[in-house]
């Protein structure tokens, strides 16, 4: 079977959240009880996908590095590598290439937040053929991409925010690519914003029609961060089910355990090591629960 690697782009200036952006990346702050960057890192791992390549500004990454180091106490492999400077989505695939290599890749935006069951994401990118990528109905296209599609699902076009949106479909954070992805990312040209647009490259994959598009459904919480406000309400969403479930969203260390990546023995030896907190105390009653 193919496999498919990950990558999580957690790069960016953050001017909306400064002056905190001044001193790291935004998907270092919290959400309620953990780093930003938990939350799309885990819906990775939760599709299948153990290999990783951490994209950050050099500043930042260090600071990643001290979180997840190479993956190993996780059961994963992470690498990680810099952006200069914000040159736009697509340019992570040009960074990735290498770590790519012959494998398909799933891109993730370090600043999404998905709630709800991954099995849809599990399967697109099994899938996956050539590109695949997802449409969510949202109040305000105009501040996303926008993909127009037929009944059939077939997509007809993708517009980075339009002024006057198509559909009510944004696309998501979420890309799945095939080997090909960094060669046309090369060839891309920067848009108006100085950006190497992902849009424009999943437009290179609509013309060879080669696009594919999923629908993420109204079961699935696909949340913006990027706003003091934005940051707040993510934050009580989070805290919100966590406290009526008490099982915790975006918790690596559990999804890890439970995708299998890794062994109940190591994750105790982790845990054991880290300072007493709710964190620790959570992660220890699901080594009872888990069999
Ligand atoms: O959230 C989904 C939307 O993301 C899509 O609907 C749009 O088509 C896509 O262009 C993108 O829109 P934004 O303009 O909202 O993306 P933004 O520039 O905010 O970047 C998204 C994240 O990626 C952000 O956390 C910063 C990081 N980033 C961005 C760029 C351009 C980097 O790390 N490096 C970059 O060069």
């Amino acid at each position: 079977m193919k496999k498919t690697k990950g990558i999580v782009l957690a790069g960016g200036e953050g001017t909306r959240l400064f002056p905190t952006t001044k001193i790291y990346s935004k998907q270092l702050i919290t959400i309620y009880d953990k780093p930003l960057i938990y939350y799309p890192l885990s819906t990775l791992i939760l599709s299948g996908i153990n290999e990783i390549l951490i994209i950050s500004t050099k500043t930042s990454l260090p600071l990643f590095k001290k979180i997840f180091k190479d993956g190993r106490d996780f059961g994963l492999v992470i690498k990680y590598a810099y952006q200069e400077r914000p040159r736009g989505i697509a340019d992570s695939l040009i960074i990735g290439e290498d770590f790519i290599g012959k494998d398909d890749v799933m891109l993730i935006l370090g600043d999404n937040i998905y709630y709800g069951d991954m099995d849809f994401l599990r399967r697109a990118k099994n899938e996956n053929e050539n590109a695949t990528i997802f449409g969510y109905y949202v109040s305000d296209p105009q501040r996303y991409g926008v993909v127009e599609f037929d009944e059939k699902r077939k997509v007809i076009s993708i517009e980075e925010k339009p002024k006057n949106p198509k559909s009510n479909y944004a696309v998501c954070g979420i890309y799945i690519y095939d080997k090909y992805c960094s060669y046309y990312a090369k060839k891309l040209k920067p848009s108006k914003r100085g950006e190497l647009e992902i849009t424009d490259l999943n437009r290179i994959y609509l013309e060879k029609n080669q696009l594919k598009l999923e629908i993420m459904g109204r079961g699935i919480a696909w949340l913006d961060t990027g706003t003091p406000r934005s940051m707040l309400e993510a934050s009580s969403f989070i805290g919100t089910i966590e406290q009526r479930q008490n099982l915790k969203i975006g918790c690596i260390e559990e999804v890890c355990l439970r995708m299998g990546f890794l062994k109940k023995r190591n994750f105790l030896k982790l845990v054991k090591n880290y300072p007493e907190s709710d964190y620790k105390n959570y992660l220890l009653k699901i080594y009872e629960e888990v069999r």
